[in-house]
């Protein structure tokens, strides 16, 4: 099965600069000239953010953005005077980023793909909402679970990272809590928001890998966490218009699978069968199929060249009202894992 993380672009850097006057003289011709010293630089430094990837980070890369970072700011500050300051408060908006992209960017992804995932997460996880949608309500999460944040970052973060978050912790609560007003060009906020969809493309395809063993009983405390993760991951994918339609369509197929094996007496009778194992080799038709087998290659037989098969141990294993959605259901299971 093809991977559903999704490579986004981390920047775009519009240096286009349109803000509100910010009460400094225009520049002068002298100045303007000035200015144009410091372009090459932020050419360069827009060049190394149109490649950089968030599941590609190349260190050496952020390394020499930094470098960038500062030099093109020293240059922007040599003349007070509003488009050079304009340049200066918008290259400063990307530059501000890049102090998540290194290693707190690899925290950040374990943590996200900790809370997303249905097995057994720190308790305090429960108590802090940290997936919240409303902005508000996330603040709270992160101001109230501090604590519960920074033994998970130091218990499975390096260094670097557990120094980032002492000393940035207020900083990062308001990045990952307050939307900015304007919406062009890239800004903390929404380079968060972008690990978070990406650790959930990650945690998305582990927690398929559970559903294919169709292990899972209906009553399983962990569906209504995928059915969270789905939810979550459409809205990833209406925000991203890089997410290929391909992928979008897995995530639909996804999560209609989950709602249907949230709907009951399937996933109950396929848990049945797997936990039990009863004897199938009464069944001609599976013509030498281990029934219980779960690696990808057999649940696809199951669900395609065998279902009517299948359908019938379950018919008689279960009862009628086992398979009433049968078909919907294993037609789903066959693309969402590409069968
Ligand atoms: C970083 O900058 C150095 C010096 O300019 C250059 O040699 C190196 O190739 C750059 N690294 C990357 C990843 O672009
Ligand atoms: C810690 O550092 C190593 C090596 O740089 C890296 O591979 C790993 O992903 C990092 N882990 C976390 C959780 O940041
Ligand atoms: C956004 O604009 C509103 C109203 O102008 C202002 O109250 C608020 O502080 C601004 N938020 C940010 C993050 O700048
Ligand atoms: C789910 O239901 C089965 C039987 O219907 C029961 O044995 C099992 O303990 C239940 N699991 C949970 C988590 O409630």
């Amino acid at each position: 099965m093809r991977s559903l993380s999704i490579a986004l672009l981390i920047f775009h850097v519009s240096l286009t600069a349109q803000q509100a006057p910010t009460g400094l003289p225009k520049c002068e011709t002298k100045q303007i000239l000035e200015l144009a010293v410091c372009i090459p630089m932020i050419n360069e430094f827009k060049g190394y953010s149109q490649t950089l990837k968030i599941d590609k980070l190349n260190s050496e890369a952020i390394r020499n953005m930094t470098i960038l970072c500062d030099r093109a700011a020293q240059c922007l500050s040599v003349n007070k005077c509003q488009e050079s300051d304009n340049f200066k408060k918008t290259l400063e908006k990307s530059c501000d980023m890049l102090d998540y992209l290194g290693d707190p960017f690899h925290c950040l992804t374990e943590f996200f793909k900790e809370t997303y995932s249905s097995n057994g997460s720190p308790t305090c996880f429960q108590k802090y909402d940290f997936l919240e949608k409303v902005l508000s309500k996330k603040r709270e999460a992160f101001e109230n679970g501090k604590s519960c944040f920074t033994d998970y970052v130091k218990d499975y973060c390096n260094k670097t990272s557990i120094d980032f978050f002492s000393k940035n912790y207020q900083k990062f609560v308001n990045d990952i809590s307050i939307k900015p007003n304007d919406t062009d060009g890239q800004n903390p906020h929404k380079v968060l928001n972008m690990f978070r969809c990406n650790a959930l493309g990650k945690q998305i395809q582990n927690e398929i890998l559970e559903l294919h063993a169709l292990k899972m009983e209906s009553n399983d405390t962990r569906i209504p966490k995928m059915n969270k993760m789905c939810k979550d991951m459409q809205d990833c994918a209406s925000e991203y218009t890089s997410i290929s339609l391909k992928n979008k369509q897995k995530i639909e197929h996804t999560c209609s699978l989950f709602e249907t094996v949230n709907q009951g007496s399937f996933t109950d009778c396929t848990a049945k069968l797997m936990g039990d194992e009863p004897d199938l080799s009464d069944y001609k038709c599976l013509e030498g199929l281990d029934f219980y087998d779960s690696s990808n290659s057999n649940v696809c037989k199951k669900v395609t060249t065998k279902k009517e098969c299948f359908k019938k141990i379950m018919g008689d294993k279960c009862g009628k009202e086992a398979v009433v959605d049968f078909d919907k259901i294993v037609e789903r299971v066959a693309k969402v894992m590409e069968c």
